[in-house]
């Protein structure tokens, strides 16, 4: 893809989305990403949704909470959706303005596999409340960590020792191997911005495949170290 073709709503900016199960490493390779693309002279912002603006943590809470689950997922899709339009207005849309790079833990593709796939609601809903909450702001590159239900399920479990699962860890297994395998689809709907990326191994052979594809994908970020540069 050359620039012209690129999204052309933020030009000098970069968004990349994390996505995958719970505990498939989203929170923990953003950081490890985040850290790589800081030594090489990227402006970085790390962020996360449900949340990542005031507002939209608000919600977070109503949302994961399980407060909203009685109304539904179409509900439950509304709030994402409120969430999100507060997110890119108030943080993603002005940091790629001014040519920093986002990391986003969850975006637009868990609403379409958890509320979509999962939750039923429907197509013609998803995109109309996706044209409010984001407009033109789309990802330039969504990695999608793949790892088994079981062994997701298990890291999540350790992370968070005593404390209960919240709303969606809450499911039950079948739910989360629906997860793997609607996630599992999305590069073949999306081939340019989706990539599936083997996340069983260990955290930081996980970062060595992301930064291949970070630095494939986007050569500037390959410009400062030596690592990097061996790396790419
Ligand atoms: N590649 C990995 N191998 C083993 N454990 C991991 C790996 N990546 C993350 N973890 C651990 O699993 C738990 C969940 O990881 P996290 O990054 O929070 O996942 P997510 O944000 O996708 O839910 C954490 O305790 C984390 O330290
Ligand atoms: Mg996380």
């Amino acid at each position: 893809m050359n620039r012209d073709s690129r999204n052309a709503s933020h030009d000098a900016g970069r968004f990349i989305t994390f996505e995958g199960g719970e505990g498939s490493g989203k929170s923990t390779q953003i950081k490890l990403l985040a850290r790589r693309l800081g030594q090489a002279g990227v402006d970085v912002l790390t962020t996360r949704e449900p949340g990542g603006s005031p507002g939209a943590e608000a919600i977070r809470h109503v949302i994961l909470s399980g407060a909203a689950k009685p109304f539904g997922a179409d509900v439950e899709a509304m709030l994402f959706a409120a969430a999100r339009q507060d997110h890119v207005a108030r943080m993603i849309r002005p940091a790629l303005d001014a040519g920093r790079w986002v990391l986003c833990d969850r975006f637009l593709d868990s609403t379409q596999v958890y509320q979509g796939t999962l939750g039923k609601v429907g197509t013609r809903t998803l995109n109309a409340l996706e044209r409010v909450a984001v407009g033109a702001t789309r990802p330039d590159l969504t990695l999608i960590l793949d790892v088994p239900a079981e062994i997701g399920l298990a890291r999540a479990a350790f992370r968070r020792a005593e404390s209960s699962p919240d709303r969606f860890e809450g499911e039950e297994l079948a739910f989360h191997q629906q997860l793997r395998d609607a996630y599992r689809e999305l590069p073949q709907q999306h081939p340019e911005r989706c990539m599936l990326v083997d996340a069983a191994g260990d955290p930081e052979k996980v970062a060595d495949a992301i930064w291949r594809i970070v630095a494939a994908r986007f050569p500037a970020s390959n410009r400062a170290p030596e690592r990097a540069r061996a790396l790419a």
